[in-house]
Protein backbone atom coordinates (compact mmCIF):
# COMPACT_ATOMS: atom_id res chain seq x y z
CA UNK A 1 0.00 0.00 0.00
CA UNK A 2 1.16 3.57 -0.58
CA UNK A 3 -0.93 5.02 1.47
CA UNK A 4 -2.71 3.18 4.50
CA UNK A 5 -4.50 5.47 7.35
CA UNK A 6 -6.23 4.40 10.27
CA UNK A 7 -9.27 6.44 12.10
CA UNK A 8 -7.28 9.44 10.82
CA UNK A 9 -8.62 12.97 12.25
CA UNK A 10 -7.86 16.61 12.52
CA UNK A 11 -9.64 18.72 14.96
CA UNK A 12 -9.11 22.86 15.19
CA UNK A 13 -10.89 23.99 18.25
CA UNK A 14 -14.64 23.27 17.85
CA UNK A 15 -14.08 22.20 14.26
CA UNK A 16 -13.23 18.44 13.11
CA UNK A 17 -12.05 18.77 9.84
CA UNK A 18 -11.14 15.06 9.34
CA UNK A 19 -13.36 12.61 11.22
CA UNK A 20 -11.83 9.22 11.09
CA UNK A 21 -11.05 8.34 8.09
CA UNK A 22 -9.83 4.88 6.89
CA UNK A 23 -8.41 4.04 3.61
CA UNK A 24 -5.92 2.19 1.75
CA UNK A 25 -3.93 3.08 -1.67
CA UNK A 26 -2.18 0.88 -4.03
CA UNK A 27 0.88 1.68 -5.77
CA UNK A 28 0.10 2.79 -9.02
CA UNK A 29 -3.65 4.04 -8.14
CA UNK A 30 -5.02 7.40 -9.55
CA UNK A 31 -7.42 8.51 -6.91
CA UNK A 32 -9.78 11.13 -6.38
CA UNK A 33 -11.49 12.98 -3.36
CA UNK A 34 -14.41 14.34 -4.81
CA UNK A 35 -16.24 16.74 -2.15
CA UNK A 36 -17.51 20.59 -1.14
CA UNK A 37 -15.50 22.71 0.02
CA UNK A 38 -15.11 22.57 3.89
CA UNK A 39 -15.37 18.78 3.55
CA UNK A 40 -11.78 17.84 4.70
CA UNK A 41 -10.54 17.28 1.68
CA UNK A 42 -7.24 19.71 1.70
CA UNK A 43 -6.64 18.97 5.69
CA UNK A 44 -6.37 14.78 4.88
CA UNK A 45 -3.81 16.24 2.28
CA UNK A 46 -1.62 17.90 4.33
CA UNK A 47 -2.00 14.83 7.19
CA UNK A 48 -0.78 12.64 4.71
CA UNK A 49 1.95 15.19 3.65
CA UNK A 50 3.23 15.15 7.17
CA UNK A 51 2.09 19.00 6.82
CA UNK A 52 0.20 19.14 9.68
CA UNK A 53 -0.32 16.51 12.36
CA UNK A 54 -2.73 14.15 13.18
CA UNK A 55 -5.17 15.09 16.30
CA UNK A 56 -6.03 11.09 16.33
CA UNK A 57 -5.84 8.38 14.09
CA UNK A 58 -2.64 7.14 12.15
CA UNK A 59 -0.98 7.21 8.31
CA UNK A 60 2.01 5.49 6.87
CA UNK A 61 2.77 6.49 3.51
CA UNK A 62 5.24 4.80 1.67
CA UNK A 63 5.27 2.73 4.75
CA UNK A 64 6.17 5.15 6.65
CA UNK A 65 4.46 6.53 9.45
CA UNK A 66 3.54 10.11 8.60
CA UNK A 67 4.52 12.06 12.14
CA UNK A 68 7.54 9.86 13.67
CA UNK A 69 9.18 9.82 10.11
CA UNK A 70 8.24 12.82 8.56
CA UNK A 71 11.31 13.21 6.44
CA UNK A 72 11.48 10.51 4.78
CA UNK A 73 7.99 10.71 3.77
CA UNK A 74 8.97 13.59 2.35
CA UNK A 75 11.28 12.59 0.28
CA UNK A 76 9.14 10.05 -1.37
CA UNK A 77 5.84 12.41 -2.48
CA UNK A 78 5.41 15.24 -4.34
CA UNK A 79 3.20 17.89 -2.88
CA UNK A 80 1.18 20.64 -5.42
CA UNK A 81 -1.09 22.63 -2.55
CA UNK A 82 -3.88 24.15 -3.59
CA UNK A 83 -3.48 27.76 -5.60
CA UNK A 84 0.63 27.43 -6.11
CA UNK A 85 2.12 29.60 -8.51
CA UNK A 86 2.51 33.08 -7.41
CA UNK A 87 3.63 34.99 -10.55
CA UNK A 88 7.11 36.51 -10.36
CA UNK A 89 9.76 37.36 -13.04
CA UNK A 90 12.14 34.30 -12.51
CA UNK A 91 11.75 32.41 -15.59
CA UNK A 92 10.11 28.52 -15.00
CA UNK A 93 13.18 26.97 -16.07
CA UNK A 94 14.81 28.43 -13.61
CA UNK A 95 12.36 28.08 -10.91
CA UNK A 96 12.89 24.26 -11.57
CA UNK A 97 16.65 24.32 -11.40
CA UNK A 98 16.50 26.14 -7.89
CA UNK A 99 13.94 23.18 -6.75
CA UNK A 100 16.96 20.77 -7.97
CA UNK A 101 19.21 22.27 -6.20
CA UNK A 102 17.57 22.56 -3.29
CA UNK A 103 17.04 18.89 -3.61
CA UNK A 104 20.84 18.71 -3.16
CA UNK A 105 21.24 17.89 -7.34
CA UNK A 106 24.56 19.31 -8.70
CA UNK A 107 23.59 22.32 -11.29
CA UNK A 108 24.32 20.11 -14.22
CA UNK A 109 21.89 17.39 -13.32
CA UNK A 110 19.38 20.00 -11.76
CA UNK A 111 19.77 21.65 -15.41
CA UNK A 112 19.11 17.83 -16.92
CA UNK A 113 16.00 17.19 -14.76
CA UNK A 114 14.50 20.54 -15.57
CA UNK A 115 14.62 19.78 -19.33
CA UNK A 116 13.03 16.43 -19.20
CA UNK A 117 10.32 18.39 -17.22
CA UNK A 118 9.74 21.00 -19.18
CA UNK A 119 9.13 18.57 -22.49
CA UNK A 120 7.09 16.11 -20.59
CA UNK A 121 4.83 18.64 -19.48
CA UNK A 122 4.46 20.80 -22.50
CA UNK A 123 6.34 23.81 -21.40
CA UNK A 124 8.96 24.03 -24.00
CA UNK A 125 7.50 26.77 -25.61
CA UNK A 126 7.40 28.68 -22.22
CA UNK A 127 9.70 27.56 -19.97
CA UNK A 128 12.14 30.60 -20.44
CA UNK A 129 9.77 33.27 -20.14
CA UNK A 130 8.48 35.03 -17.02
CA UNK A 131 6.52 32.78 -14.65
CA UNK A 132 4.32 36.13 -14.17
CA UNK A 133 3.42 35.62 -17.90
CA UNK A 134 2.63 32.07 -17.65
CA UNK A 135 -1.08 31.72 -18.41
CA UNK A 136 -2.65 29.50 -15.34
CA UNK A 137 -3.12 26.12 -17.20
CA UNK A 138 0.35 26.84 -18.32
CA UNK A 139 1.64 27.28 -14.41
CA UNK A 140 -0.17 24.91 -12.83
CA UNK A 141 2.28 22.48 -15.18
CA UNK A 142 4.91 24.33 -13.98
CA UNK A 143 3.76 23.74 -10.35
CA UNK A 144 3.60 19.92 -11.40
CA UNK A 145 6.84 20.28 -12.84
CA UNK A 146 8.30 21.12 -9.77
CA UNK A 147 6.42 18.69 -7.59
CA UNK A 148 7.92 16.06 -9.92
CA UNK A 149 11.35 17.29 -9.81
CA UNK A 150 12.86 14.61 -7.62
CA UNK A 151 10.80 11.68 -9.80
CA UNK A 152 8.34 10.94 -6.23
CA UNK A 153 6.62 7.41 -6.14
CA UNK A 154 3.55 9.18 -5.20
CA UNK A 155 2.16 12.50 -6.00
CA UNK A 156 -0.86 14.95 -4.05
CA UNK A 157 -2.53 17.41 -6.46
CA UNK A 158 -4.66 19.43 -4.37
CA UNK A 159 -7.41 20.93 -6.80
CA UNK A 160 -4.79 21.37 -9.63
CA UNK A 161 -7.48 22.21 -11.65
CA UNK A 162 -9.27 24.76 -9.93
CA UNK A 163 -9.49 28.23 -11.44
CA UNK A 164 -8.75 26.97 -15.31
CA UNK A 165 -10.77 27.39 -18.38
CA UNK A 166 -12.04 23.91 -19.72
CA UNK A 167 -9.28 23.48 -22.60
CA UNK A 168 -6.56 24.51 -20.09
CA UNK A 169 -8.33 22.05 -17.64
CA UNK A 170 -8.63 18.81 -20.40
CA UNK A 171 -4.86 19.43 -21.40
CA UNK A 172 -3.58 19.04 -17.59
CA UNK A 173 -6.02 16.07 -17.29
CA UNK A 174 -4.31 14.80 -20.03
CA UNK A 175 -0.48 15.48 -18.39
CA UNK A 176 -1.57 13.78 -15.14
CA UNK A 177 -2.96 10.70 -17.23
CA UNK A 178 0.36 10.41 -18.82
CA UNK A 179 2.06 10.91 -15.60
CA UNK A 180 0.76 7.72 -14.39
CA UNK A 181 0.95 5.91 -17.31
CA UNK A 182 4.90 6.45 -18.07
CA UNK A 183 5.60 6.68 -14.81
CA UNK A 184 3.39 4.75 -12.75
CA UNK A 185 3.00 7.48 -10.32
CA UNK A 186 0.38 7.00 -7.64
CA UNK A 187 -2.07 9.96 -7.82
CA UNK A 188 -4.28 11.77 -5.16
CA UNK A 189 -6.28 14.65 -5.91
CA UNK A 190 -9.25 16.66 -4.36
CA UNK A 191 -11.46 18.42 -6.82
CA UNK A 192 -14.84 19.33 -6.82
CA UNK A 193 -15.38 19.13 -10.39
CA UNK A 194 -17.84 16.54 -10.59
CA UNK A 195 -16.52 15.50 -14.16
CA UNK A 196 -13.16 15.47 -13.75
CA UNK A 197 -13.06 12.76 -11.28
CA UNK A 198 -15.69 11.15 -13.02
CA UNK A 199 -13.21 11.30 -16.41
CA UNK A 200 -10.00 11.10 -14.82
CA UNK A 201 -10.17 8.98 -11.52
CA UNK A 202 -10.62 5.27 -11.71
CA UNK A 203 -11.32 5.84 -7.96
CA UNK A 204 -13.09 8.27 -6.61
CA UNK A 205 -13.34 8.72 -2.67
CA UNK A 206 -16.36 10.73 -1.71
CA UNK A 207 -16.03 13.00 1.70
CA UNK A 208 -18.35 15.42 2.97
CA UNK A 209 -18.00 16.71 6.89
CA UNK A 210 -14.52 14.71 7.34
CA UNK A 211 -16.04 10.92 6.54
CA UNK A 212 -15.95 9.32 3.84
CA UNK A 213 -19.20 8.07 2.20
CA UNK A 214 -18.43 6.36 -0.80
CA UNK A 215 -15.93 5.23 -2.64
CA UNK A 216 -15.68 3.05 -6.01
CA UNK A 217 -14.88 3.94 -9.59
CA UNK A 218 -17.04 6.31 -10.76
CA UNK A 219 -19.42 3.52 -13.05
CA UNK A 220 -19.83 1.35 -9.89
CA UNK A 221 -20.44 4.16 -7.99
CA UNK A 222 -23.61 5.64 -10.43
CA UNK A 223 -24.90 2.27 -11.06
CA UNK A 224 -24.99 1.27 -7.16
CA UNK A 225 -26.25 4.34 -5.92
CA UNK A 226 -28.38 5.60 -8.96
CA UNK A 227 -28.35 3.74 -12.04
CA UNK A 228 -29.99 4.79 -15.36
CA UNK A 229 -33.69 6.53 -15.25
CA UNK A 230 -35.90 7.54 -18.19
CA UNK A 231 -37.49 10.23 -18.53
CA UNK A 232 -40.91 10.42 -20.23
CA UNK A 233 -42.47 14.16 -20.89
CA UNK A 234 -46.75 13.93 -21.44
CA UNK A 235 -49.11 16.25 -23.10
CA UNK A 236 -50.62 16.81 -19.93
CA UNK A 237 -50.03 16.83 -16.30
CA UNK A 238 -53.05 14.37 -16.17
CA UNK A 239 -51.64 11.75 -18.26
CA UNK A 240 -48.52 12.28 -16.44
CA UNK A 241 -50.31 11.62 -13.36
CA UNK A 242 -51.70 8.91 -14.64
CA UNK A 243 -48.62 7.43 -16.23
CA UNK A 244 -46.78 7.77 -13.21
CA UNK A 245 -49.10 5.75 -11.40
CA UNK A 246 -49.13 2.70 -13.92
CA UNK A 247 -45.30 2.60 -13.69
CA UNK A 248 -44.93 3.58 -9.93
CA UNK A 249 -42.45 6.35 -10.88
CA UNK A 250 -41.89 9.98 -9.41
CA UNK A 251 -43.51 12.48 -11.23
CA UNK A 252 -42.79 16.62 -11.67
CA UNK A 253 -45.34 18.57 -13.83
CA UNK A 254 -45.77 16.52 -16.85
CA UNK A 255 -42.30 14.70 -16.41
CA UNK A 256 -42.27 11.54 -15.19
CA UNK A 257 -39.07 9.78 -14.31
CA UNK A 258 -38.61 5.98 -13.80
CA UNK A 259 -35.50 3.92 -12.62
CA UNK A 260 -35.24 1.88 -15.37
CA UNK A 261 -32.58 1.67 -18.34
CA UNK A 262 -32.81 2.34 -21.66
CA UNK A 263 -33.30 -1.20 -22.48
CA UNK A 264 -36.87 -1.29 -20.87
CA UNK A 265 -38.07 1.89 -23.04
CA UNK A 266 -40.19 -0.58 -25.48
CA UNK A 267 -41.44 -2.41 -22.59
CA UNK A 268 -42.63 0.66 -21.12
CA UNK A 269 -43.83 2.07 -24.42
CA UNK A 270 -46.02 -0.82 -24.15
CA UNK A 271 -47.61 -0.76 -21.27
CA UNK A 272 -48.17 3.06 -21.42
CA UNK A 273 -50.09 2.50 -25.11
CA UNK A 274 -51.80 -0.48 -23.78
CA UNK A 275 -53.13 2.25 -20.61
CA UNK A 276 -53.86 4.53 -23.81
CA UNK A 277 -51.28 6.92 -22.90
CA UNK A 278 -48.39 8.37 -25.28
CA UNK A 279 -45.49 10.27 -24.41
CA UNK A 280 -44.49 13.48 -26.13
CA UNK A 281 -40.84 12.91 -25.33
CA UNK A 282 -38.82 10.33 -24.19
CA UNK A 283 -35.08 10.23 -23.07
CA UNK A 284 -32.83 8.11 -20.95
CA UNK A 285 -30.49 9.57 -18.40
CA UNK A 286 -27.39 8.14 -17.18
CA UNK A 287 -26.25 9.25 -13.59
CA UNK A 288 -23.88 11.43 -13.04
CA UNK A 289 -21.54 11.53 -9.65
CA UNK A 290 -23.60 14.53 -8.45
CA UNK A 291 -26.52 12.17 -8.80
CA UNK A 292 -24.50 9.85 -6.49
CA UNK A 293 -24.01 12.87 -4.02
CA UNK A 294 -27.46 13.69 -4.17
CA UNK A 295 -28.44 10.58 -3.28
CA UNK A 296 -26.26 9.90 -0.52
CA UNK A 297 -26.16 13.18 1.06
CA UNK A 298 -29.67 15.02 0.12
CA UNK A 299 -27.68 17.61 -1.19
CA UNK A 300 -26.51 18.69 -4.74
CA UNK A 301 -22.43 18.78 -5.12
CA UNK A 302 -23.31 22.15 -7.61
CA UNK A 303 -25.47 24.13 -5.71
CA UNK A 304 -22.37 24.34 -2.87
CA UNK A 305 -20.00 24.48 -4.90
CA UNK A 306 -19.89 27.70 -7.11
CA UNK A 307 -17.40 27.60 -9.77
CA UNK A 308 -14.43 29.59 -8.82
N1 LIG B 1 -5.99 25.84 10.03
C1 LIG B 1 -7.29 25.72 10.26
N2 LIG B 1 -7.85 26.22 11.38
C2 LIG B 1 -9.17 26.09 11.64
N3 LIG B 1 -10.05 25.46 10.82
C3 LIG B 1 -9.55 24.94 9.69
C4 LIG B 1 -8.16 25.03 9.34
N4 LIG B 1 -7.97 24.41 8.14
C5 LIG B 1 -9.17 23.95 7.77
N5 LIG B 1 -10.13 24.26 8.69
C6 LIG B 1 -11.55 23.90 8.63
O1 LIG B 1 -11.62 22.51 8.42
C7 LIG B 1 -12.68 22.18 7.52
C8 LIG B 1 -12.11 21.42 6.34
O2 LIG B 1 -11.30 22.29 5.55
P1 LIG B 1 -10.50 21.82 4.27
O3 LIG B 1 -9.75 20.59 4.61
O4 LIG B 1 -9.72 22.99 3.79
O5 LIG B 1 -11.69 21.46 3.27
P2 LIG B 1 -11.68 21.27 1.68
O6 LIG B 1 -10.25 21.23 1.23
O7 LIG B 1 -12.42 20.01 1.45
O8 LIG B 1 -12.41 22.45 1.12
C9 LIG B 1 -13.34 23.48 7.16
O9 LIG B 1 -14.43 23.67 8.02
C10 LIG B 1 -12.26 24.50 7.42
O10 LIG B 1 -12.81 25.75 7.74
MG1 LIG C 1 -9.25 22.42 -0.12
Amino acid sequence: MMIATRELTKRFKSVTAVDGITLDVAEGELVALLGPNGAGKSTTLRMLTTLIPPTAGSAEVAGLDVVTRQREVRRRIGYIGQGNGAGHSQRGRDELISQGRAYGLPVRQARARATELIDSLGLGEVADRAVSTLSGGQRRRLDIAMGLFHAPELLFLDEPSTGLDPQNRANLQEHIVRLRREHGTTIVLTTHYLEEADSLAERVIVIDHGRIIADDSPERLKAKHVGDRIVLTFHSEEDAGRAAHLLQAARKDDQVTADNGPAQVPEILEELRTAGLTPAAVETRRPTLDDVFLTLTGRSLRDETPEA
